[in-house]
């Protein structure tokens, strides 16, 4: 509704009118935003990482009929013809592997995504729109794919945005539960012993994962052995990580954070800003703070409790955060 209101810059007013003359649509699918808990990075070179779902940020399609295939993303600014758009068009690509997966023609369709996870900032705005693009189309055509076979659909749109994703992003998405993740190997989805309150502060700052992961393989491939070195010593706090996640323990859990995000300014992917948003988190009484994501911008996540949360996010919004969520794992 709001949405709706604000695009159309019209009065309540005239809402049940607009719903009379809007045609409903044949089907919609969602998906979630995603943090990464932990292990980013080091994901790429073999160690494990731990990422959870944000259902408060989504993405959202709906399918409406028309005459021919069409994307339209108005927050974006993109208007893609499927049939003629090029290969390395992502959400051409999304309808065409979908309809490839269930032998269909490209259907006559206007696919209408509306996002609510700011783009380029570590929250998987990529992988969410891919994933509820084939969510909708997959209940327009009726049909359904297991959840494994989606995620790898939605890995080859990632490919296009990230070059050499690990696939974590499109696990989470699609799986849409906290996972223990190792490249390669099916996600282990996993459950908080109790729940983990989480704020995402936004440094305001695209960062393109591409770019980070891109720098991070030129200082690997310069001074190998330090990196495998910080690549190891954050897949021992990424595995204590997760024993403290299983056993809903914060107090453990902040600190090991913490600890990650001083490997990550190691390898080179912190930032002025993440640093002094970190910082503002822990000085208000957050529990641990660390990037989130790509690194050199986008968003950090600072664990806290019910009783520090307000306190935190007010510190995070006075020390220049562009928006602050809440989120629970
Ligand atoms: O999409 P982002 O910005 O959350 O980054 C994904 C995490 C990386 O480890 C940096 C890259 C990857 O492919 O795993």
């Amino acid at each position: 509704m709001a949405a709706l209101s604000h695009g159309l810059g019209l009065d309540s007013s005239f809402w049940p009118v607009l719903y009379l003359a809007m045609p409903s649509p044949l089907a919609a699918g969602h998906a979630p935003g995603k943090i990464i808990l932990c292990g980013e990075h080091a994901v790429v070179y073999g160690r494990p990482a731990i990422a959870a779902p944000v259902a408060q940020a989504r993405a959202f399609a709906e399918i409406y009929p028309h005459s021919h295939c069409l994307v339209e993303a108005a927050d974006l600014d993109r208007r893609v013809d499927v049939a003629s758009a090029p290969d390395h068009d992502p959400f051409a690509l999304i309808v065409r592997l979908i309809c490839a997966e269930l032998g269909q023609p490209l259907p006559r369709w206007r696919i209408r995504v509306h996002s609510q996870i700011p783009i380029a900032s570590g929250l998987g705005s990529g992988a969410a729109i891919a994933t509820a693009i084939a969510r909708g189309l997959l209940a327009a055509f009726a049909a359904d794919l297991p959840a494994a076979r989606l995620s790898a659909l939605v890995y080859e749109v990632e490919r296009l945005h990230h070059g050499t994703p690990s696939g974590i992003d499109n696990s989470v998405v699609v799986y849409e539960r906290p996972i223990w993740f190792v490249r390669g190997q099916p996600p282990l989805i996993f459950q908080a012993g109790a729940p983990l309150h989480l704020l995402i502060a936004d440094t305001g700052v695209a960062s393109p994962t591409k770019a980070a992961v891109a720098a991070v393989r030129r200082a690997w491939e310069q001074a190998p052995a330090t990196y495998e070195a910080h690549f190891d010593a954050i897949a021992a706090l990424v595995g204590q990580a997760r024993a403290a996640v299983a056993q809903g323990d914060a107090a453990a859990l902040g600190p090991l954070l913490t600890q990650n995000q001083q490997l990550l300014a190691a390898i080179g992917v912190s930032s002025p800003e993440l640093d002094h948003l970190c910082a503002a988190a822990l000085a208000a009484g957050a529990g641990g703070a660390k990037l989130s994501g790509g690194g050199r911008g986008g968003n950090l996540i600072a664990l806290v409790t019910p009783a520090t949360r307000a306190a935190v996010a007010q510190a995070l919004a006075q020390a220049g955060a562009a928006r602050v969520l809440a989120t629970m794992i």
